[in-house]
């Protein structure tokens, strides 16, 4: 399985266009070594010819643009991208749809909760049907079950399987204060002909025993790296939303309560990647304090334009 890493960043992308923090300025400056990164969103293939998005970023056309696999290949239109899988309906994981719009019909794979929000609250989905249009595969993680596989036939070799995580709506969506099954999911891929698997989960509020065995019975594991600490954006001074508050677990635990790094220390995984850093996280500074506590746990964290083989 070939896995692209996108956009490595969360929400704003890093620097954040209006963002003053000592990360954002630091980059700009170059006072601190750290790389720029885009919205969150990869990329999957058994094969390396037909490919899956998993979430659709603000910034897909720069990441398209910044891959050759992702370039058409044959005939005056074309794309190696068969099929959009969504993990949850907030703005940094869709509204790169959009930017699709001049392609074919989108292979759209979300569940009932994330259709509904893309044709109430963000309509994405109903303007998109002036354009290339959408055909909906339903993600059935509710109604009792809480794991949907599926395979995408148009990108053959890969077994799918959503998975019914803890996590937050976004902010226009009438669940977010009270999220309902389905409003998040993290994925488990397997490629089909030598058995690798990745669990992938960008937005994860909490590690329970099941989020803990399927991280275990991954290959590689590509989870939520938003935040350090719960209380960052207030200590920074950024806003008022604690990590829990937005639905992302930090990796440092507090009063408590594990963090992040602590269900990762208990998974057995051979690669544990963070994903979907926020651009007030200290770990984006390659050369700070929290970084090397990443490094001596074996922890990586992931960048624009990372490849990952399994
Ligand atoms: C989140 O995951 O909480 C988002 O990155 C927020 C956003 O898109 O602004
Ligand atoms: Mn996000
Ligand atoms: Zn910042």
């Amino acid at each position: 399985m070939k896995i692209l890493v996108l956009g490595s960043g969360a929400g704003g992308g890093f620097p954040q266009w209006n963002c003053n923090c000592a990360n954002c300025a630091g980059q700009r400056s170059g006072r601190i070594r750290a790389g720029e990164r885009t919205q969150s969103s990869i990329a999957v293939s058994a094969d390396g010819q037909s490919w899956v998005l998993l979430n659709a970023s603000p910034d897909i056309g720069e990441q398209i643009r910044r891959h050759p696999q992702l370039h058409p290949r044959c005939g005056p239109r074309d794309t190696p991208i068969k099929a959009v899988v969504l993990m949850d309906a907030q703005i940094d994981h869709v509204t790169g749809l959009l930017g699709l719009r001049e392609g074919p019909c989108i292979e759209l794979y979300a569940t009932r909760c994330v259709f509904e929000d893309l044709t109430s609250g963000l309509p994405l989905l109903d303007v998109l049907q002036h354009y290339c249009g959408t055909r909906w595969h339903m993600l059935a993680v509710d109604g009792g079950r809480t794991c949907f596989e599926f395979e995408i036939e148009a990108a053959p070799g890969l077994r799918l399987t959503a998975l019914a995580i803890p996590g937050k709506a976004p902010p226009y969506s009438p669940h977010r204060r009270e999220q309902v099954v389905g409003d998040n999911i993290a994925l488990r891929i397997e490629d089909l002909a030598d058995g690798s698997s990745l669990f992938y989960s960008p937005g994860l509020a909490q590690v329970g025993e099941q989020e803990l065995a399927w991280m275990s019975a991954a290959d590689c594991v590509l989870v939520d790296g938003t935040f350090w600490q719960d209380d960052e954006m207030q200590r920074a001074g950024l806003g008022a939303k604690t990590a829990g508050d937005m639905g992302h677990l930090a990796q440092q635990g507090s009063a408590g309560r594990p963090g992040m790094l602590d269900a990762l220390r208990d998974t057995g995984a051979a690669r544990k990647v963070l994903i979907h850093i926020n651009n007030s996280n200290p770990i984006l500074d390659e050369d700070s304090a929290p970084r090397r506590v990443l490094d001596s746990l074996g922890i990586e964290v992931a960048h624009d334009g990372m490849e990952i083989s399994l």
